[in-house]
């Protein structure tokens, strides 16, 4: 097990002044690009996609390219060793050790954790199933840096798959450090937000509100974070046409919000913004996708240079004979794995994918 390495599974792993840094990175590299042209030269990035990917992929592959650097990879495991059935673990231990850094995403929850486990090289999650997206989450803080000068004292209005969606489980947490924020989580009863996330907002002294419709909720926001139902986390189709067609952000509803609203989604859309929407000055996504690429640019420089300071990965206690009760977590499938769990009173939590089990 490689431990001494600046993984980045967790944002949160890191503190705001870390993040802070690789923010006024990225600020720098907007403002001139060519200066950081050759400063990942010889330096080699691994991509694995094991899950379908557009911006984030592509961004981390211009990021390296503009920095100078080169990329090997992957963007479907069926094309690699995995069709074989070859396991995490010994793809990552081979692919790491080609590389300087690797960006994974994959299907199942802490699938990156287990891969930083067993890597050569620093391992970046890109994605790990309904759990965690900590670059999109720096892409955001970004976008808000840049576009509303502030990350504090904001109310920040979260709506569509809030079960699911990664993207808003690693912001809601980044901006509860944030003082003063205030969130408004707007879904229907089966798509709420993970209770583990809500009790990390409330521990860390920030407030929420819960509401079932946009028209209420609107009116009241500086930010609203739109997202997609993630069709491929159902168990059933059926599920998913219950719930796909709820939400769609229009004109008509842009018209109940404030002037300094700004729109955010992490893209891809299906129908849950109007494309009419797109022309109103306060729909940012597409600007937000780009910001996505600079922040790269600066994470990519930051780990290679050491910038992040290590994190051990499992911190907990394992515990052999209990088994994680999340069906999509990674330890389920990669049997291997040390079962490790945080204990507070008679509740363990998966070091993997945050699932909270009842001890008898
Ligand atoms: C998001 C993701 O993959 O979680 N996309 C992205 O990385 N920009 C959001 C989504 O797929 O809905």
């Amino acid at each position: 097990m490689t431990e001494n390495l600046s993984h980045l599974i967790d944002l949160n792993d890191f503190s705001p002044e870390q993040w802070d840094s690789i923010l006024n990175l990225a600020h720098e590299i907007m403002a001139a690009p060519l200066v950081y042209a050759g400063a990942c030269r010889g330096k080699i990035m691994g991509t694995l996609f094991y899950e379908p990917s557009t911006r984030t992929q592509m961004s981390f592959q211009t990021a390296m390219l503009r920095l100078g650097g080169g990329i090997i990879g992957f963007d479907n495991p069926s094309s690699s060793s995995v069709a074989k059935g070859e396991n995490l673990k010994d793809t990552t231990k081979i692919v790491s050790g080609y590389s300087d850094i690797l960006v994974m995403r994959h299907p199942l929850e802490g699938a990156a954790k287990a891969a930083a486990l067993s890597a050569e090289c620093p391992v970046i999650n890109a994605g790990d199933g309904g759990h965690l997206h900590p670059t999109q989450t720096l892409t955001d803080l970004l976008t808000l840096k840049e576009e509303k000068g502030r990350l504090k004292d904001l109310t920040v209005g979260f709506c569509g798959d809030l079960k699911n969606g990664r993207t808003v489980h690693s912001l809601l947490k980044a901006l509860s450090c944030y003082k003063g924020n205030h969130f408004i989580l707007i879904s229907t009863e089966e798509l709420k937000v993970p209770t583990y996330i809500k009790d990390y907002i409330s521990a860390s002294g920030k407030t929420y509100e819960e509401y079932r419709t946009l028209e209420e909720a609107i009116p009241k926001l500086d930010v609203l974070y739109m997202t997609r139902i993630q069709r491929e986390r159902f168990a059933t189709p059926e599920e998913y046409e219950a719930q796909k067609d709820v939400y769609c952000l229009d004109a008509k509803k842009m018209k109940l919000a404030s002037k300094e609203l700004i729109v955010l989604h992490p893209l891809p859309r299906v129908d849950e913004i109007a494309v009419e929407v797109d022309d109103d000055p306060r729909a940012l996504y597409f600007k937000q996708a780009n910001y996505g690429m600079y922040v790269r640019m600066a994470l990519i420089l930051s780990v290679l240079d050491y910038k992040l300071t290590a994190k051990p990965m499992l911190k907990g206690e394992e515990i052999k004979d209990v088994c994680c009760t999340n069906p999509k977590c990674i330890t389920n499938t990669e049997r291997y794995l040390p079962h490790s769990f945080k204990r507070s009173g008679d509740v363990l939590e998966c070091e993997y994918c945050d699932e909270r089990i009842l001890l008898q």
